[in-house]
């Protein structure tokens, strides 16, 4: 299939960023980045095969169209997506799949394609795949469930598989998820949060923390953290840890890495917890909320009652989390994330 020609968000990003910038100094690291700026000094984790390297044949081009949908979702998918309307809002997968699923503890796609199918407490059954991508699309993406052989999901997955080359069946590798935290022994505070937003990430997710969309308003420059158009309550980065330790690894975006990151395991869970209190900062609630039939199988930082211990809601949203993962080991209840 003939794609049509994309401008790289990357470069968008670095063109626009650079005049709207206020400090010099920004602009400069920005400026003196090596071209590919995911690029870290540590090449001990997996990064994946070379693009040039997808076959050219009908696999091939399937991967080619599921990455271009991966990076490109609310263009193909979005509430005006060109080729059918699947998504509510105009974030794409690459918003938090970073470098288009690629970039180590960026939430990459490198394992998963050997993890599935796979029992998913949210649904309390197994789900496939496929499956799990309409997860994704229902929530955070507040959408609707694509038909399973679609041709836009047969190239997600096939592109998912296609990244897994090399990548050893049913075992983790370095750099899958996000990075790891040390929890402090206190509640996450909304205020610390709040200050470090104005200082690390207001410039681009915006004081209304809604982003910004690109010229043409197809997708965004910088997605949204919060609001109508961001991801749905329930959604793992609704969760404050999951969240917290993408950010560690990957925010401010092209200024922290997992390998260097700015944030303390602190800051990071307190911006994590100030973007996601739902008592300052609306989002969608999407119909499939809240899950977790069998309660025992919901994450400890989960948003939504009822919990199988008797710690309260906000102890679970909020922290401090280690009294909860020692009762829940000394009881026998799983500890989950
Ligand atoms: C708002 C952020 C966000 C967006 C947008 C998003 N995801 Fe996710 N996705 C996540 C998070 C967080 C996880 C959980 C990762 C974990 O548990 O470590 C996840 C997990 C997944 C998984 C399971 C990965 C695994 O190895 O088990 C798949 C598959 C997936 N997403 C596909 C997609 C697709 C396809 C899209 C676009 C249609 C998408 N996601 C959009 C945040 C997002
Ligand atoms: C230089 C601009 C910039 C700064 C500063 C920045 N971000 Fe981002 N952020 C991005 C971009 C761009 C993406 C999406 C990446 C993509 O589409 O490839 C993103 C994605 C995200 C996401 C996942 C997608 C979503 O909308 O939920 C979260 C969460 C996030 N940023 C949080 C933060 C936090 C917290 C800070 C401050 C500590 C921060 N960001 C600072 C540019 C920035």
């Amino acid at each position: 299939m003939q794609l049509p020609f994309r401008p790289s968000t990357k470069l968008l990003i670095a063109s626009l960023s650079c005049a709207t910038l206020i400090t010099a100094i920004s602009c400069r690291h920005r400026a003196e980045a090596p071209a590919n700026e995911s690029i870290s000094p540590v090449e001990s984790v997996y990064r994946g095969p070379d693009t040039s390297t997808i076959p050219h044949d009908e696999f091939g081009d399937a991967v080619r169209y599921g990455r271009e949908l991966i990076v490109n979702t609310a263009y193909y998918l979005g509430p005006n997506g060109t080729v059918a309307k699947h998504l509510g809002n105009k974030m794409n997968c690459g918003s938090c799949h970073l470098d288009a699923g690629t970039r180590p503890y960026g939430l990459n796609y490198f394992s998963t394609h050997a993890r599935y199918p796979q029992y998913r407490g949210r649904e309390n059954r197994i789900l496939t795949l496929a499956e799990r991508v309409n997860n994704c699309i229902e929530r955070p993406h507040h959408g609707k469930a694509m038909p399973l052989d679609s041709k836009e999901m047969v190239a997600i997955v096939s592109y998912m598989k296609w990244l897994s080359t090399n990548v050893p069946v049913g075992k983790n590798i370095d750099g899958d998820g996000a990075a790891e935290l040390d929890y402090p022994n206190r509640p996450a505070s909304i205020g610390n949060g709040a200050q470090v937003y104005a200082m690390h990430c207001v410039r681009c997710h915006m004081p209304d923390g809604e982003g910004q969309l690109k010229p043409d308003s197809t997708m965004y420059l910088y997605p949204p953290l919060w609001g109508m158009g961001s991801y749905d309550k329930g959604s793992s980065m609704h969760r404050v840890l999951k969240a917290a330790r993408f950010i560690k690894a990957n925010m401010p975006y092209q200024q922290a890495y997992w390998d260097k990151p700015l944030l303390t395991d602190a800051e990071a869970i307190d911006v994590a917890a100030f973007i996601n209190d739902d008592r300052i900062h609306p989002r969608p609630e999407s119909q499939f909320t809240p899950g977790y039939p069998n309660i025992e199988k919901k994450p400890i930082d989960y948003y939504k009652p009822p919990f199988a211990d008797t710690f309260s809601t906000h102890q679970h949203k909020f922290g401090p989390y280690r009294p909860i993962i020692e009762y829940h080991k000394a009881t026998g209840l799983p500890v989950i994330f």
